[in-house]
Parts: C-alpha cells; structure tokens; sequence
C-alpha cells in the first residue's frame, strides 16, 4: 500500500544531503560531496524496495525492477542548482521510489546533473545518445573543473552501461516551477509538451585601463557593452517572441572585476527558450547580429562560444492518457494542462521511449530558490495520481 507518510519522511531525509539557506534550501550540485552521498542513500532505499541499484559511468542511478520483463521507468534527478529548492527533481525520485514500492513492474531513476553544472541534463543526454560521453567529459563548470575531473569520483560505483530497451516507458513527476497551478488553485497538471532551449557564452573583448584616469569618452569598456547588448536585445527581439518566450544572461564574469579597473573583458550566458524550433533560431540571428552591432559600433571583439540545443518534445499520448485518467481519478476536475517551461530529463529520454509528465504546485510560483515549495497534501496528491497512472500504464504494457 502506497505509504504518503513513509514518502514525505524520504523526501525530508533526501533534503538533509546538502541542507543549507533559509527555509528548505539545498546545495547540492552533481558530484558533490553532498550528492554522491545522497545517491547512496538512495541505491540504499532502492535496495530495500527490492530494486537492483546499478550506477552507470556517468553517476546516473538506476533501482531496477526484479526479472527480465520490461518495467516501467520512474524518476527524475537528486543533483541540485547551486542555490536550489528541496524539491526540484527530488519529489520526482522519492515518488517514483515509493510508487515502485507498491506498484509491481516499476523501475526507478535519478539521472545526473539534471541541473547542468555542466551542460544541461547532461546525465540524461549521455544516456540516451544526445551527446557521448567523450562530448560531455570535456564539458566544464564555471570553475573551470571538466565534467571528466568531477565524475571520476564516482568511477568507483559504476556498474557499466544500463540497456533503455529495458523499459516500456518513461513517467516523471515534478514541481512546475511556476505560478499557474498556484494562482488557478488547481492540484496538479498534465504536461502537453516541453520547450526546447539555446545556450552559449559571449565574450566581449574591450580594453582594461584605469578607472580614475581614462576618460569616459575613451574608454573600451567590456561591461557597458554587455549592458548595451542586454538593452538592445530587450528591443529587437519584440516582434519574433511570444508572451512565452524566455531570454536570460544568468552568468556573468567581467575581468579583472575589480573596482578600479574598467572591465578588459565580459563573458555571459545567453540562455533562450520556446515552444517552437524556429522561433529559437530567428532569435539566435537576432542575437548574433545585435551582439555584433554592439562591439562593432564601440570597437569591442566579439567571440561566441559553442552552443547547447535541446528541441522541443511532446509528451506520448498513450502515458499522457494514463496521468490524465490517474489525476481525474485522484482530484476530478481540480487539474490542468500545462506545458514546461522548465527543462526536463524528459526531454532526452524521449529519444528512447514514451514519455509523460505530471507537474505538482509550486507556492508563490518559486524555485531555482531557497524558497522553492510545495504543501505536503500536494505532494501526496501527485504521489497519488503517479501511483495510478503507473498501475495503468505498466498494465497496458504487459
Ligand atoms: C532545469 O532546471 C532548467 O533549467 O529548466
Ligand atoms: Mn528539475
Ligand atoms: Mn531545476
């Protein structure tokens, strides 16, 4: 029997690993010490619910499902944002793990740097073929550390590769990191499909000089050209974006960043998402042509890093159909169709197997935040509606 206080106890468990900020904030980024300890801490439950826990070369964890039938795959990820929220990728593997608990048939996962450290989803993406492993080794963190470095702490775990032709499916619950369940005061939503997103570093080469005796005339300075860029970007981009569309410059490094000093250089992430592929790519014009005006009309260097893509996906209807009859069945009419702004795990494995996904509230709309959560009859609300659409699913599967 589905146990919500059993869950709820894992999900307060899972948060202690990397437990830091106010409220239920958690740092816990791929391979850090926190999140190879709470990886073992959750092969360990696997364990205990019968499941086989298997790592593969890349830290993703697997709880497979006893025999050689094919199972239904649940999960999501256990790594976190830098500053993160308790539950972002967490509820969906302590809902899964309870969910394989109880439903036969159900195997349970948590993929690797769902939070991109390193790239995006880079966990997934190596699993399912989206990039190889040598591609995403090179990979490197702000910091400077590659993905090949950071992983080797956890070489020691792995079991080899996991066969996706294990698994008839792939079913992920998650928080919706937006207002709309909250603000409509609805339980729980049925995604429709996932954005696709772009992202790469720009650098803006200027010249570094003095900060007291360079006048402003002369000066080169790389961080006003990003400040124009941004301004710029604002503007040109009006006519192609929808009401939906997304664009963030989320990290910044200036050189030497320092107070008496006019930045020689600014290096950025330009990160943008949508629904559709080819609005992605009108954008991607537009934002290579303003950058340009820019450094051209004040004599900056311009350079652009290499760029990460995932496409859009839709969500399988026949999954889709078995969250939806699971959530009618759970909270009537109390729910809702939502697409995903967020990335998700999702996304990669949909290039193996069905996918489906299931969102619960998120209060105030936050996450990405310390702040980020949910109200625990929420969250057993979604374990609930997860639970019966498996049942449903792995039935038809067989
Ligand atoms: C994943 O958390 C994302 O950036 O959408
Ligand atoms: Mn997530
Ligand atoms: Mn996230």
């Amino acid at each position: 029997m589905l146990n919500p206080d059993r869950f709820l106890s894992d999900l307060h468990t899972l948060r202690r690993f990397g437990a830091s900020g106010v409220g239920r904030g958690v740092r816990r980024p791929a391979y850090s010490d926190p999140d190879i300890a709470a990886r073992e801490w959750i092969a360990a439950r696997m364990a205990e619910a019968g499941l086989r826990p298997h790592f593969d070369d890349m830290g993703n964890l697997f709880g497979l499902a006893p025999g050689d039938a094919s199972s239904l795959l649940l999960g999501s990820h256990s790594d976190s944002q830098p500053e993160g929220g308790w539950l972002d990728g967490a509820l969906g593997v302590m809902a899964a793990l309870e969910v394989a608990r109880c439903v036969p048939g159900v195997s349970v996962v948590s993929f690797q740097d769902e939070e991109g450290r390193f790239g995006a989803t880079t966990g997934s993406a190596v699993w399912s073929g989206q990039i190889s492993q040598a591609e995403a080794d090179a990979f490197t963190d702000h910091d400077g550390v590659s993905l090949g470095r950071a992983r080797s702490r956890m070489e020691g775990l792995s079991s080899g590769p996991v066969d996706p032709s294990r698994f008839s499916g792939f079913m992920e619950l998650h928080i919706e990191q937006g207002p709309v369940l909250d603000r409509d005061g609805k339980r729980a939503a049925v995604v429709t499909d996932i954005v696709g997103i772009r992202d790469m570093m720009v650098t803006f080469d200027g010249e570094q000089n003095h900060a007291g005796t360079t006048p402003m005339h002369l000066r080169r300075d790389a961080f006003r050209a990003l400040a124009q860029f941004s301004a710029l970007l604002e503007d040109r981009l009006r006519n192609v974006v929808t009401p939906q569309t997304v664009w963030t410059i989320g990290h910044v490094s200036l050189h030497p960043n320092a107070s008496s000093i006019v930045p020689g250089r600014a290096r950025f992430s330009m990160q943008w998402r949508d629904r559709d592929p080819e609005r992605l790519g009108r954008m991607e014009n537009i934002i290579r042509a303003t950058a340009r005006e820019v450094a051209d009309g004040g004599g900056f260097e311009l350079s652009f890093g290499s760029m990460f893509g995932l496409e859009p996906v839709g969500m399988d209807p026949r999954l889709r159909r078995a969250l939806e009859q699971g959530a009618q069945e759970v909270c009537g009419d109390e729910w809702l169709h939502l697409p995903s702004g967020a990335l998700h795990d999702a996304t990669n494995v949909a290039r193996l197997m069905p996918v489906a996904m299931l969102f619960a509230p998120s209060i105030g709309g936050r996450s990405h935040c310390f702040e980020e959560d949910t109200e625990e009859a929420d969250l057993i609300t979604a374990l609930r509606i997860l639970a019966a659409a498996a049942t449903r699913a792995s039935a038809q599967a067989m």
